[in-house]
């Protein structure tokens, strides 16, 4: 079956510009689809067999894709697993055929955002530990988080194998008493992504993180509407944030 996509939506999709930059573009005359100067940046073309050209260079058309996906508890950021139920298979049958992965991995029992991509360059930044791209986490701990707590993780705190982590920016939000214990409601902002991160460096501390939800990834912040194991595409100004996130970082 043939596709049908707008040329401007494809030149943009393709990372070479926000919309209105390609209908600017195509004012000015610089996109050719089949050896003709568009007139028109509505243009249907079909993205397999079109021949287009964005100021004077081949456009390569991918058929990428971008979800948002609130992940739920219980299943496993993986393509696959011969047991556990994976993010993979939340997702309808013709968006899966597209093979799109998880950037990154939650835990099992983590719910929040995670993105899901066929695009393994842009993943590839997103994950790159070089790049620092910040990670915020709503959490609620057992334990009586305080100020002390905000200046040791500011300041890097050592891990179970010994690794100190980088300064990380600890928001207490309230605290609560149920029966003798006292339960905090925290987020923290980490700059990278080591295995268990966030459990980790409340069990340097002496306590124990017992629901965490992840509310943004660089730029990409959670849609709060969007209901846990419900996912949509990214929106055209959620991935240009991303892709100018990346261009910034680069
Ligand atoms: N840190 C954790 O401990 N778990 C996650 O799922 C993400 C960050």
């Amino acid at each position: 079956m043939s596709k049908r996509i707008r040329i401007d939506k494809l030149i943009a999709h393709m990372g070479l510009g926000t919309r209105s930059e390609i209908k600017r573009a195509v004012k000015l005359g610089m996109v050719v689809v089949d050896d003709k100067v568009v007139k028109d940046s509505g243009l249907i073309v079909d993205p397999d067999t079109a021949k287009v050209y964005f100021d004077g260079a081949p456009v390569v058309y991918r058929d990428v894709v971008y979800f948002m996906l609130n992940k739920p508890q219980g299943v496993i950021s993986a393509t696959e697993d011969s047991r556990e139920r994976t993010v993979i298979d939340l997702l309808e049958l013709s968006d899966r055929q597209r093979d799109p992965f998880p950037v990154g991995r939650l835990d099992k029992d983590t719910v929040g955002l995670l993105l899901l991509t066929n695009d393994g360059q842009l993943a590839h930044e997103l994950l790159s530990p070089r790049k620092h791209v910040a990670k915020t986490y709503e959490a609620l701990v057992h334990g009586d988080v305080g100020e002390e707590d905000q200046q040791l993780f500011l300041a890097g705190v050592a891990l179970d194998d010994g690794y100190v982590t980088m300064p990380a920016e600890l928001h207490i939000k309230s605290r609560e008493q149920r029966d003798d214990e006292i339960f905090s409601s925290i987020s923290l902002t980490i700059m990278e992504g080591k295995f268990h991160q966030v459990k980790r460096m409340f069990e340097a501390v002496g306590k124990k993180v017992v629901y965490l939800k992840r509310v943004s990834m660089g730029p990409l912040k959670l849609d709060e509407t969007l209901e846990e194991g419900s996912y949509r595409e990214l929106t055209e100004e959620e991935l240009e944030l991303l892709r100018s996130h990346k261009r910034k970082t680069d």
